[in-house]
């Protein structure tokens, strides 16, 4: 008998609800799923807030790099970070998606759909074996919201889901809202779907809002979860039995109260018996007049549409009112609207410097000959900022400013040193001191950057002011320091004691220093 807990209902712990959920601690909250490449390789201020919201409820891993389906090795540097951090965190469970994000070590930062042959299931039967094995527990994979329809399919999803689920003896992490968008995006009938999921491998139910266009839904997770997926969900937990239950909201991120509210309301729809009717879905294949297609030789013709906008062939089904074509321009706009999305984000200084339209013009051409080939998007958004001092040279400088901040949200916030622990030393023990910049603060040539929470202050800086921070971070006391202020001639030797005084009373309450020689005492 296989069993994971019921541990009721749930949210996505988003970053803009970080605050609320230290301050309220709601009960009406049972657990929280993560995204797990949120937290890996990061020991800063958000394992902080994670650390704290664990000690008080259940969490779970979900991960969106695994890339399960791809024809790639599995990436043993990923697994082996996922793994960190599950032996730290002690999640409930750890879950991906049944997909793939690129091939030939190229990431798209997308969760593309996997042909639903015998050949790819048995390799995903393999790989899934493998990381089970290595992370020592059952995963649980998600099905995914699909928009398109390989011509190669020989089986159903569901069928290759099922198989898949017994076959590898892993769990599934049931999408309400996927098995309707992916239904109503093939004509399917989602309540069939449904059915055919044994009950003892469903692990946990993701809910979400969609964007539907008339001929396609998307998935965008930015608004309240549509009636219809409620009531197929409903209908899901009556036929399946109740299972722990999130709501995934990414885009458009309301406030904290309202996630209470869309989560009160998923209680309250649990209940209903109402379920649209359905069974004018046909639920046949369409039919195919193709030869099967190697199951990598697939995804290396997906990627290059995704990539190089090549036009898909016939290895992709045509539907009434959602062409071959349209199926992949989905894609091809989620994977450059992803990556745009990302970097504008993080370069507002660099935009609004070089002028919109020039700044997302450089943008495009990054993306367009330079496809990520890491499983986090941070070195790609870091990436950008070389790319835009090789082709605007007169913007490096608030470019990499724009790369350090990113960085820095990444670093630990250890307590600081104050001026009362400071003057504790005394005359005699002051000039001794070794005082060193916290890996939260960070100089450029003319800023001082420090983060705080997730928020990174800037400070511009005199000449004079870089010059004693650096020489104050950089030796080995505060005397060394002083010397060499008056060596550089950036003061005399007897201005030198006054000028470190003047530059320790103003920023150590912005707390940049730490000592190992004092009680750091945060500000
Ligand atoms: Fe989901």
């Amino acid at each position: 008998m296989i069993t994971t807990p019921n541990l009721g209902y749930g949210l996505g712990l988003r970053s803009q609800h970080w605050d609320d959920v230290l301050i309220q601690q709601p009960t009406d909250v049972e657990w929280f799923e993560i995204i797990s490449e949120n937290f890996m390789n990061n020991k800063g201020y958000p394992q902080e807030v994670l650390s704290k919201i664990r000690e008080s409820y259940p969490v779970a891993m979900h991960g969106v790099s695994l890339s399960i389906g791809s024809g790639d090795p599995v990436n043993r540097d990923y697994l082996a970070s996922l793994k960190a951090l599950a032996d730290w965190l002690e999640p409930a469970w750890i879950s991906d998606h049944i997909c793939w994000t690129g091939i030939n070590h190229i990431n798209t930062h997308d969760l593309l759909p996997v042909p639903y042959t015998e050949d790819s299931l048995r390799q995903m039967v393999n790989k899934v074996d493998e990381v089970q094995t290595y992370l020592g527990r059952r995963i649980l994979l998600e099905n995914p919201s699909n928009y398109m329809e390989f011509s190669a399919n020989t089986l159903s999803e569901w069928d290759f889901i099922r198989q898949l689920l017994e076959q590898a003896d892993c769990m599934l992490l049931l999408d309400i809202n996927n098995i309707y968008v992916t239904c109503f995006n093939h004509k399917l009938d989602p309540k069939a779907y449904i059915d055919s999921i044994p009950a003892e491998r469903i692990g946990q139910v993701h809910l979400a809002g969609h964007e539907n266009h008339g001929t396609h839904i998307i998935d965008t997770h930015d608004c309240h979860i549509n009636e219809e997926v409620l009531a197929l969900y409903a209908y899901a937990m009556r036929t399946k039995g109740q299972k722990s239950t999130m709501i995934e909201w990414d885009s458009n991120i309301p406030n904290f109260e309202t996630m209470l509210m869309e989560l009160k309301r998923v209680r309250l729809f649990s209940k209903t018996e109402n379920l649209p009717d359905f069974s004018h879905k046909k639920n046949s294949k369409s039919t195919t007049t193709e030869p099967n297609t190697a199951y990598n030789e697939l995804m290396h013709l997906f990627q290059s549409c995704v990539l190089n906008n090549i036009k898909p062939q016939s290895w992709v089904n045509d539907k009434q009112g959602f062409t071959a074509v349209d199926q992949m321009d989905v894609y091809r706009f989620a994977y450059r609207k992803r990556l745009f999305d990302s970097i504008v984000e993080e370069y507002p200084q660099s935009r609004s410097i070089l002028g919109i339209d020039r700044f997302d013009l450089l943008l495009r051409t990054y993306i367009e000959h330079n496809p990520s080939t890491f499983y986090s998007l941070d070195p790609y958004i870091k990436g950008f900022a070389n790319f835009l001092k090789q082709h605007s040279p007169e913007q490096a400088e608030v470019a990499l400013t724009e790369s350090i901040i990113s960085e820095l949200r990444d670093q630990p916030q250890p307590a600081t040193i104050t001026l009362a622990a400071l003057a504790k030393a005394g005359p005699d023990g002051f000039l001794s001191l070794n005082l060193s910049f916290t890996p939260a603060a960070k100089l450029t040539s003319s800023l001082l950057l420090i983060c705080k929470k997730l928020q990174v202050y800037r400070q511009p800086l005199t000449q004079l002011e870089y010059a004693g921070l650096q020489a104050i971070n950089s030796t080995e006391s505060l005397e060394e320091a002083m010397q060499y202020l008056y060596q550089e001639d950036f003061c005399t030797a007897e201005t030198a004691l006054p000028t470190i005084q003047t530059l320790l009373s103003e920023f150590v309450p912005k707390g940049v220093f730490t000592s190992g020689q004092i009680e750091n005492m945060t500000v």
